[in-house]
């Protein structure tokens, strides 16, 4: 195992492997697998089953997505909102299609970083996990600022106090600190660090009560149904639905979490696939019957302006705010849960790369007890908590989908380039209609990317700026395939 701390070898540039070689280096995947579990003094345990698996997916995606994004995608695509579900739910499920492949195939901790890294080489490999870390450590900071405007909402309705400004936004959004955001993130760090076993059974009881919110709405909703409220279906044209469709995708991020727990899933190579094509599954129609249902008991122009629009429907139908408050209720477990399930994602990232020797090595380090990376669950937990508690986190918050949409665009190549590469590779879980579905998924993935705003770009074009830089400055030297040619070159050296 590489010690981030040691000095590395300095090799005389004529014997140093040429830079695009360097950049270019692949892991082979039979090397990710082999190390696959080991972190630094233990290894992580295997508890997770097929389900549990299922759970933590869902229990990443299932969130803000449905309980907030909706309200604001509603009034740009009208009653179609549902078909933008869609939309977005297929560029999910073509990648989600790859990840599947992927994730059997080569079932680590580091989901897409690993794909990367035993096919496009070392540099894209970075530049992947440093996305991953906008998909799961930052966007986890948005969503637990979230938690915050529900958690208001449920006190409100309850004992009819809610958290004062001051104490819940950031200084620049007219308070001090966030508080709330501080405390869900908190509270997930005293559970994630007592196990994955732990974490997996917190995790089910969370998103079960999700699941019962949402199927509760779909009831009482569909009873306010006016079928008038669906005409016209697209007034605001075609376009309008994709543009929803690209604030949506939001939505999604999230059911690729399973692909973090190849290392602790009990049989990886046929679990891994189940849970992420379930768990997809589960949510798209989840989200479809929920839009389709609000949209046909609220007018769609209502939904401007309106915060907690479920909420609303809810009591506008039964008369009676009780029903609000337990969708409120719903909606504060489902937001903590994903900002459990995310965190736990983020850790096994870092964990992976940490591994590999691209971030230091105090990521892989291992509890003997709880066979969990717990000094990265405590890092994790406090970095992210700070930044959602001090940071107003506006344009970064959307750099998320960006993110991700480049993550999986990624997977999507790696798909094709390992079906290429190692065609007689043993394979649990196989794409139907290769090549055509990982292309229309990276088609798709590019797509809404360039559908995002240009100040998200902008945003984006920092972030990947920031990471170049580190990976020259410190990851580059310190891998663990950088240390080995380093060694293989002295070995050489001294005959
Ligand atoms: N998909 C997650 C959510 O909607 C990020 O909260």
């Amino acid at each position: 195992m590489l010690d981030a701390a040691a000095p590395v070898t300095p090799q005389p540039e004529s014997e140093r492997p040429h830079l695009g070689n360097r950049l270019m280096r692949r892991k082979p995947v039979e090397q990710l697998v082999a190390e696959g579990g080991q972190g630094d003094g233990g290894a992580l345990k295997r508890s997770l089953s097929m389900w549990q698996l299922t759970m933590l997916s869902i229990g990443a995606t299932l969130g803000t997505g449905i309980f907030v994004v909706l309200g604001e995608a509603t009034p740009i695509a009208g009653p179609a909102v549902w078909i933008a579900f869609i939309v977005a739910g297929l560029t999910a499920l073509f990648s989600a299609l790859s990840y599947a492949e992927l994730a059997g195939s080569i079932p680590v901790s580091g989901s897409s970083y690993s794909y990367s890294y035993a096919t496009m080489g070392e540099l894209v490999a970075w530049i992947c996990g440093w996305c991953l870390i906008l998909e799961y450590g930052v966007s986890v900071a948005a969503v637990a600022v979230g938690w915050g405007q529900y958690l208001n909402e449920l006190l409100d309705g309850t004992v009819g106090l809610t958290i004062p400004e001051t104490f819940s936004a950031p200084m620049g959004e007219g308070g001090y600190i966030n508080l709330p955001a501080l405390v869900v993130v908190m509270l997930c760090m005293i559970f994630l660090v007592r196990g994955a076993k732990e974490s997996a059974r917190v995790n089910s009881i969370m998103v079960g009560v999700k699941i019962v919110t949402l199927v509760l709405f779909i009831v009482i909703g569909f009873m306010g149904i006016k079928a008038g409220n669906y005409t016209p279906l697209a007034p605001l044209g075609v376009t309008a639905i994709s543009s929803a469709a690209s604030l949506l995708f939001f939505s999604y991020i999230g059911f690729d979490a399973a692909s973090t727990a190849g290392e602790e899933a009990k049989n990886p190579k046929r679990d891994l696939p189940r849970a992420i094509m379930l768990s997809l599954l589960i949510v798209t129609v989840l989200y479809c019957l929920v839009a389709f249902v609000a949209v046909g008991a609220m007018p769609w122009q209502d939904f401007e302006g309106t915060e907690a629009a479920l909420a609303q429907i809810m009591q506008d139908v039964t008369g009676h705010s009780f029903w609000s408050v337990v969708l409120a209720a719903g909606a504060v477990v489902a937001i903590a849960s994903v900002v459990f399930a995310v965190l736990y994602g983020q850790t096994r990232i870092l964990f992976a790369m940490s591994r590999d020797g691209l971030i230091p090595k105090v990521f892989a380090k291992v509890d003997k007890k709880t066979g969990t990376p717990r000094i990265n669950t405590i890092i994790v937990c406090v970095f992210c908590g700070v930044l959602a508690a001090s940071i107003p986190l506006g344009q970064l918050a959307n750099a998320t989908s960006i993110g991700t949409l480049f993550a999986f665009a990624l997977v999507n190549v790696a798909v094709v380039i390992l079906r290429y590469k190692r065609p007689d590779m043993n394979r649990t879980f196989k794409v139907a209609l290769f090549p055509v579905t990982p292309i229309l998924g990276f088609l798709f993935c590019g797509y809404l990317m360039f559908e995002l705003p240009g100040v998200t770009w902008a945003v984006f074009a920092a972030w990947m700026v920031g990471g170049l830089v580190i990976y020259f400055l410190y990851g580059m030297r310190r891998s663990s395939l950088a240390t080995a040619e380093a060694a293989a070159v002295e070995a050489t050296t001294e005959k």
